[in-house]
């Protein structure tokens, strides 16, 4: 029991007690890690957009009250039984904690420790600072998940995840003949999906805000459109078909009716192809599509967290982009950046420093 409570007074998290209400920081029971698992001291997290449907809506939550969130960055404080030679106590990490899918409060990165598993963990390069290395993980997962599935999985009842079978990223990437469309270029996963498909060889056109062409190019894009010119379908489509390579298909990183009507378009002055969004997919979509929505964890992604994140980052050449926006330090910052999380962002993470 003393040492319960001792516990308690060590972590502290951004409880979520029922959905639509605030988050109320406090004291947690410091967690411990699992065979399999890290226990992270966290010094920066990220907002994602699911974070804010967990908190309006309570989406995904098994228990409460919760704690919830997708990105860390900091420090190991306790390494698990089976983990062997990969991670140290006191090792700069970046993390993908998943109480999305265990329910489990001391799998959310809204506090100050935070369990992840060894699989969705890598090494943070020192020059590297925490805050600009937790961008990385929940969309490295979501563009994994995109690209490398080769067989359709469940992304939630009656909706099949996309198979697109693209290779995983290298250092070294043996050169494709295939091109795909990223819709929602500067977004945080369209622009890690972007940064691993050009890292497996392929050729990304992308779509994006003109004053974002720049974040697009820098991710690999070869060229870049405007979605605010009426005529960038048939630009975009053109564009793919000079190419004269396979196209792959789009991942829509938007994922709403009009990118829908827009993605529809364009796979139709192409010949079809995959379809992979963010959200459920359109209904009735023609017989030469094969549409899916991705559901960002999932065990493809363990090769590139074990082999490639870390020489990666180390060799610039997977960047932390979208950079970060620091709304504040401290727990209670993170309701603030949730708020304007839920009012859009553009080309940019929001992080709180922990
Ligand atoms: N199913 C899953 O497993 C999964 C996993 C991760 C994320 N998601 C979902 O994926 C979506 C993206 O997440 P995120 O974190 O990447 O979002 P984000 O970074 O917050 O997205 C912001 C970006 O969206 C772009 N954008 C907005 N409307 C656009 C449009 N009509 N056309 C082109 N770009 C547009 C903006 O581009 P400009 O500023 O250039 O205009 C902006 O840079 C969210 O809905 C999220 O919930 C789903």
């Amino acid at each position: 029991m003393i040492e319960q409570n001792q516990n308690l007074q060590l972590n502290r998290a951004a409880w979520l007690h029922k959905a639509n209400s605030p988050l109320e920081v406090g004291e947690a029971p410091l967690p411990t890690a699992g065979p399999n698992e890290l226990v992270i001291r966290n010094v920066a997290v990220a907002i994602n957009p699911l974070d804010c449907h967990m908190q309006q809506a309570g989406v995904f939550v098994q228990q409460w009250p919760a704690i919830f969130g997708c990105d860390v960055a900091g420090q190991v404080y306790e390494v698990g039984s089976e983990v062997h030679g990969r991670f140290k106590k006191g090792d700069r990490v970046i993390g993908h904690a998943i109480n999305l899918v265990s329910g489990r409060p001391q799998d959310g990165a809204y506090a100050l420790y935070t369990v992840v598993p060894v699989d969705k963990a890598a090494i943070l390069p020192d020059a590297i600072p925490f805050t600009e290395g937790v961008v990385v993980p929940f969309a490295l997962e979501a563009a994994v998940c995109t690209l490398s599935l080769k067989q359709p999985g469940t992304a939630m009842p009656g909706v099949a995840t996309p198979a697109l079978g693209l290779p995983y990223p290298s250092l070294e990437p043996a050169p494709s003949s295939k091109t795909l469309v990223v819709y929602g270029g500067s977004s945080s996963v369209g622009s890690m999906t972007t940064q691993l498909a050009t890292a497996a060889g392929i050729k990304v056109i992308s779509i994006a805000s003109a004053r974002n062409f720049e974040l697009c190019r820098s991710c690999g894009a070869v060229q870049v459109f405007d979605y605010h010119n009426p005529s960038f379908v048939e630009k975009v489509a053109e564009a793919v078909a000079e190419t004269g390579e396979e196209f792959v298909g789009i991942f829509d990183a938007v994922s709403t009716p009009e990118t829908y009507t827009n993605d529809l378009a364009i796979l139709a002055k192409l010949g079809g192809g995959h379809l992979a969004c963010v959200h459920p997919p359109p209904d009735n979509v023609p017989g030469n599509v094969k549409a899916g929505m991705i559901f960002a964890v999932d065990d493809v992604a363990t090769p590139v967290w074990r082999d490639y994140v870390t020489p990666a980052l180390q060799a610039g050449k997977l960047k932390c982009l979208p950079p970060p926006t620091i709304v504040g330090k401290g727990l209670e910052h993170i309701q603030e950046a949730l708020k304007r999380c839920e009012a859009g962002v553009s080309a940019t993470k929001l992080v709180v420093e922990v």
